[in-house]
C-alpha cells in the first residue's frame, strides 16, 4: 500500500510503500541504513542483506543523497528513529539517481546556498520554515476570515507612492511611468467605506538599497482596514492578530519549532496585553542610565559567551589533532566546528556593534524615526511584543492622523517584535481631514492629480478609520528564530540577488 511518512503510525506491522527522496545513507557490509524523506517527514529504512536481493542491496548501497526512490517495507515503531517509526526494507524502486548532489553537510557559505534555492529548498530548515510560514499565512486568513473581515484584492501597478518616494521600483505601463505597490492601504481605504472591515494580502515591492536582515525587495503583507475605529482599538486588534498566529503555530508546528530549536517557551509567553510605549517615552528609555547598563550588561555576557566558544573550539581542534579518531566522531566534530565557528562570527560582530548601537541610543534626538538598532534594543528589553505609538509627524508617511492633542505626533504605532527582532506591523489612524491632507500632500510634493480620489474619500462621507501592515516573513523569522528574513520566503528578491 502506497502511504506516506506522516501516515506511518497507522501501519505499524504492516508492509508499505514510501516515494521520496534520500536524504542520508549510512551503507555498511549487513545492514545498510537509509533515511528517506517523502515531503511529509523523514524515515528511516534498514537494509538488511538477508531480506533484499543481493543487486537490491548493492544498489541501495551507492545510492546518492536526493536520489528518488520509492521503498518498501514492514513499518516498524523505533522510539530513536527520527519521526518514531523505521521501515524494514524488502524491495525498492530507484526513479532517479542522483550523483554528486551539490549541497553536502559541510559548511557552504550563504551565497552558495542561495544561488543553489531551487534545491536548498529541500534543506529540513527550509522545509521546517515553508510549513511554519504556511500556518501563518493560513492563521492570517482565518483570523481576518473568522472577525468579519471582507478580502480586498489591491492592484500591483499603482501611480501613488505610499510609503515614500525613496522605494519606489519604476514601471513602464504602456507608455506611461508607474510603480509596483510598496502597499494596498491606500485603495484598502476606499474599500473600507463600503465594507467597513476589510483586508488585503499580497506581495509589496520596496526597492530597498539597504541589504539589512530585515529587507527584502519583495515581501508579502497583509493589510487590515477598519471604519470608526481608534488608535485604542488597533492595537487590541493587532494584539489578538499576532496572539493568534502564535497559537496556530504552536498548535500545529511544535516539531518543526524543535527541530528549528526555537524558543517554544518564548512564544507560550506571548499573550495581550502587550505592553505599550509612547515614542516620546521610547526616546527618554533610549537615552537613558536604564539602557546603558542594559547593554553594558549585554557585552559582558557576549564575550563570557564568546570566551566559552573559543575554549571549545579550541578542545576541538587540539581532540583533532591528537588524531586517531574515529569516523563517526571526527564527523561529529566537524559539525559542532562549524557551528560554533558561526556562533563566534555572530558573537564578534554583536560584541563589535554593542558599543555603536549605545552611542546611537544614548544621542537619539527626539524627532529621527527608530533606527534597527534602536528597535532592537528596544525589543529585547521585553519578553512581549512592544507598541510603540505616536512617532513624530515628520518621521511617518503623509496619510497618517495628526494626534489633535499634540500636533508635532501622529496617532500611529509600530508593533516590536520581542528578542530583539524588531519592527513586525506599521499601522495607524489615517488623515480623515480634507484640508489637512490635502496640504500634507502639497507640502509633500506630491503630483496632487494622483490623489484626487484619495482626497474624495475625505469629501464624501469621510469617517475615522486606521489598520495596519504585517510583513509575513519578519513574522516567520522572528517566531522560527531565523535571523535573516531572506530565508522565510521561497525565493527571496534583494538588491543583489534575483538569479532564481
Ligand atoms: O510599516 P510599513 O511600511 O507600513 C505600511 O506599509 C502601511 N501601509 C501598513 C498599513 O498601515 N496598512 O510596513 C508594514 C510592515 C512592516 O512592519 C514590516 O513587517 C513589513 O511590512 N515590511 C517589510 N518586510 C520585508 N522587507 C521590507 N523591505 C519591508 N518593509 C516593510
Ligand atoms: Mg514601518
Amino acid at each position: 500500500m502506497k502511504v506516506t511518512v506522516d501516515e506511518l503510525q497507522e501501519h505499524v506491522g504492516a508492509e508499505v510503500t514510501l516515494s521520496g527522496w534520500v536524504v542520508h545513507n549510512r551503507p555498511s557490509g549487513k545492514v545498510g541504513f537509509v533515511i528517506v524523506r517523502d515531503g511529509t517527514g523523514l524515515c528511516q529504512c534498514v537494509v538488511e542483506k538477508t531480506r533484499v536481493s543481493d543487486d537490491l542491496f548493492e544498489a541501495l548501497k551507492h545510492l546518492g543523497t536526493e536520489s528518488s526512490l520509492s521503498i518498501t517495507g514492514t513499518v516498524r515503531a523505533e522510539p530513536r528513529s527520527p519521526g518514531g517509526h523505521e521501515l524494514v526494507v524488502t524491495d525498492a524502486t530507484i526513479l532517479c539517481p542522483a550523483v554528486d548532489y551539490p549541497i553536502t553537510p559541510k559548511e557552504h557559505g550563504v551565497d552558495f546556498l542561495l544561488r543553489h534555492r531551487h534545491l536548498h529548498l529541500r534543506s529540513q530548515r527550509a522545509w521546517c520554515i515553508g510549513r511554519v510560514r504556511h500556518t501563518v499565512v493560513d492563521a492570517i486568513r482565518r483570523f481576518f476570515n473568522d472577525e468579519g473581515f471582507i478580502l480586498v484584492d489591491t492592484p500591483i501597478f499603482t501611480t501613488l507612492a505610499g510609503e515614500g518616494e525613496q522605494t519606489l521600483f519604476a514601471v513602464d505601463y504602456f507608455g506611461q511611468p508607474v510603480h509596483l505597490a510598496q502597499t494596498g492601504q491606500l485603495y484598502l481605504e476606499a474599500a473600507a467605506m463600503s465594507h467597513r472591515k476589510v483586508y488585503c494580502f499580497g506581495p509589496t515591492f520596496r526597492a530597498e538599497k539597504s541589504k539589512t536582515r530585515r529587507h527584502l525587495a519583495e515581501f508579502w503583507m497583509v493589510e487590515p482596514e477598519v471604519a470608526f475605529i481608534d488608535l485604542d482599538g488597533l492595537l487590541g486588534l493587532a494584539e489578538r492578530f499576532v496572539t493568534a498566529i502564535i497559537q496556530a503555530v504552536l498548535e500545529r508546528n511544535r516539531s518543526e519549532l524543535q527541530t528549528l530549536e526555537t524558543d517554544v517557551p518564548a512564544l507560550e509567553r506571548i499573550t495581550p496585553p502587550f505592553p505599550r510605549l509612547t515614542y516620546s517615552q521610547a526616546v527618554d528609555i533610549l537615552r537613558g542610565e536604564r539602557t546603558a547598563r542594559f547593554l553594558a550588561d549585554e557585552l559582558a555576557d557576549l564575550q563570557r559567551r564568546l570566551a566559552k566558544v573559543e575554549t571549545r573550539i579550541a578542545q576541538i581542534e587540539a581532540e583533532d589533532a591528537r588524531g586517531g579518531l574515529k569516523k563517526w566522531k571526527q564527523e561529529k566534530n566537524a559539525q559542532e566546528l562549524i557551528a560554533l565557528r558561526r556562533e563566534r562570527i555572530d558573537l564578534t560582530a554583536a560584541i563589535e556593534n554593542n558599543p555603536k548601537h549605545a552611542a546611537l541610543a544614548a544621542e537619539f534626538t527626539w524627532g529621527k524615526d527608530l533606527g534597527g538598532s534602536d528597535e532592537t534594543i528596544l525589543s529585547r528589553m521585553h519578553d512581549k511584543p512592544l507598541f510603540v505609538t505616536h512617532y513624530p509627524k515628520a518621521a511617518k508617511a503623509f496619510y497618517m492622523k495628526v494626534d489633535r492633542a499634540e500636533e508635532r505626533v501622529v496617532e500611529n504605532f509600530d508593533l516590536l517584535a520581542p528578542a530583539g527582532f524588531g519592527e513586525i506591523i506599521g499601522g495607524s489612524m489615517r488623515e480623515d481631514d480634507y484640508p489637512r491632507l490635502a496640504g500634507r500632500i502639497d507640502e509633500l510634493g506630491y503630483n496632487p492629480e494622483h490623489y484626487q480620489w484619495y482626497l474624495d474619500l475625505r469629501r464624501y462621507g469621510s469617517v475615522p478609520h486606521g489598520g495596519f501592515g504585517l510583513g509575513v516573513e519578519r513574522t516567520v523569522a522572528w517566531i522560527t528564530g531565523e535571523r535573516h528574513i531572506r530565508h522565510c520566503i521561497a525565493f527571496p528578491r534583494m538588491m543583489d540577488r534575483l538569479y532564481l
